[in-house]
């Protein structure tokens, strides 16, 4: 399989064999071409050159409905149920012969008939809403299995997931390949889970095979070094050890209600200092998001007050830029991205109002931001065809970068982060923390919100727990104890 978008060459005479009641793995950095292989089996894109070969004859397929027939059916990396909509409802939306009038008794019986042999239980009657991340997940694979596929290809299913979840779908999907039921193609970038589940692993880098094997030959290190193509990655940034500096940023007494209208932040009180990291930790849903959207000027606070250097906060453009306010928001290209502009336009969001970048003052200087574009490509070793490319078309990791990039790349004096690595690679996890600490090493205050513990007990100075709402525990990070912040973040 060759594919190529413009002058870049996604993939470059890939082949891979996908042997039956196997669980394949795909695994390769962000932006090595695994999800553009597999889109280009199910028939997304067309490939430039190559084949799809099921059962040793050679299949034509132009679109996803092509893939179903021959029985690929693929689980999206994002969810694709329709809320509002039982389970029992989704499947039969899911199916292609579905009649115009659905005959709901039958419809049940069939569904019913069907779970009785699958290994995991599922309530049809449930509102799709209603259900948790690994719930969603099983149903997005069951509802492959009910329209009959036997060749299962999943693109990083486990990102939405906590491990025990993911472990828990995983160990069952081995099992249905054993039993002879499937054949799996998974993608991720979780060496973790190839070494637990796989039995076979192709490793893509930068659109070719570099390496491909049986498990039971192949050490997370082998992978690793595959991956990552004997590059080192990057050493992380130490710690310096420094007096903090004055406070940077205070919230006191905030309170910020939900979309709904419930309060979701409940008088909140906190300094952030020059030079220091605050972690916030919490399960998600316990008010971070609103807290974080309040600071990056996206919801209003319904009470209490913000100050940066002391004067009175309410994230406008002008603000930000006046303080050197940056933010690092989880799901990049959706939150800090506007996704049908270039990559180019998207660096300069910060300043392009910037005399350096206008002309006669009314005017974008594009060939000045094409060049500071290139210059932050290079330096934040962001993955693009060109500067003109739509930021759409970057790969996860890669659009972190560009908003890292253009956050951190200034004088930066606060930093608002919130889950910053979430669903990314290996050497980007690697790049973004060390940028940020480096970034505290110069004297930046940041609030790092994260629901990933190792990366807190990584980087803050100091560490607060969220619980519905309210800051229920603060430590210093010296004398942190996962199983003390674990029982605050419950709630005990
Ligand atoms: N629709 C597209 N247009 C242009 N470039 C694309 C498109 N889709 C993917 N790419 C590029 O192809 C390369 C491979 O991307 P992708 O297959 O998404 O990587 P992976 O899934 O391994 O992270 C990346 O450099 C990405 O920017
Ligand atoms: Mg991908």
């Amino acid at each position: 399989m060759t594919k190529r978008f413009g002058s870049l060459v996604a993939l470059d005479d890939v082949s891979l064999t996908l042997e039956p009641g196997s669980f394949h793995a795909l695994l390769g950095e962000n932006g090595a071409g695994k999800s553009t292989l597999v889109k280009c089996v199910m028939g997304y894109y067309a490939s430039d050159k190559g084949a799809v070969i099921v059962d040793d004859v050679e299949r034509i397929i132009r679109s996803p409905r092509d893939a179903h027939a021959h029985r690929i059916g693929m689980v999206y990396q994002h969810f694709t149920l329709v809320p509002s909509m039982s389970v029992a409802e989704n499947f039969a939306l899911a199916r292609a012969d579905l009649s115009l009038v659905v005959d709901w008794p039958t419809e049940h019986r069939r569904l019913h008939e069907f779970l009785k042999d699958m290994p995991f239980k599922v309530d049809l009657e449930a509102p799709v809403s209603a259900l948790a991340a690994g719930q969603k997940q099983k149903i997005e694979i069951l509802k492959q299995l009910y329209l009959a596929s036997r060749i299962l290809i999943l693109d990083e299913p486990t990102s939405v997931l906590t491990p025990g979840e993911a472990d828990e779908i995983l160990g069952l999907l081995h099992e249905m390949a054993r039993g002879g039921r499937l054949s799996v193609l998974m993608i991720t970038h979780k060496l973790r889970e190839v070494v637990a589940f796989a039995d076979e692993v192709t490793v893509l880098r930068r659109g070719r095979v570099v390496g491909r094997g049986r498990m039971e030959k192949l050490t997370a290190q082998n992978l690793a070094a595959m991956m990552i193509g004997g590059s080192e990655l990057p050493p992380p940034a130490q710690r310096i050890a420094h007096t903090t500096g004055q406070v940077r940023l205070r919230l006191d007494h905030l309170c910020v209600d939900d979309d709904k209208g419930h309060q979701a932040v409940v008088n909140v009180s906190l300094s952030v200092h020059a030079g220091e990291i605050v972690g916030i930790a919490g399960v998600s849903g316990n008010g971070q998001a609103e807290m974080v959207e309040v600071l990056a000027g996206q919801r209003e606070a319904s009470a209490g007050t913000i100050t940066v250097h002391g004067e009175p906060y309410r994230a406008t453009r002008m603000e930000m830029r006046r303080h050197k306010v940056f933010c690092l928001p989880e799901e990049p290209l959706r939150n800090a991205c506007v996704s049908r502009m270039s990559v180019a336009e998207n660096l300069a969001f910060r300043v392009f109002d910037e005399t350096r970048f206008t002309i006669a003052r009314w005017g974008l200087n594009r060939a000045a931001m094409r060049q500071a574009a290139s210059e932050l490509i290079g330096r934040y070793h962001i993955k693009a065809s060109s500067t003109d490319a739509p930021v759409s078309s970057l790969s996860g990791g890669n659009v972190q970068r560009l908003v890292l990039a253009r956050e951190l790349s200034g004088d930066v004096e606060v930093l608002i982060a919130a889950n910053p690595c979430f669903g990314l690679d290996i050497a980007a996890i690697a790049e973004i923390r060390s940028q940020m600490m480096r970034a505290r090493n110069r004297g930046a205050a940041i609030l790092l919100v994260s629901e990933d513990l190792d990366e807190l007990f990584e980087l803050a100075d100091r560490m607060v727990v969220m619980f519905n709402g309210e800051l229920v525990y603060e430590t210093p990070i010296a004398d942190a104890d996962l199983a003390i912040v674990g029982r605050h973040m419950a709630g005990h």
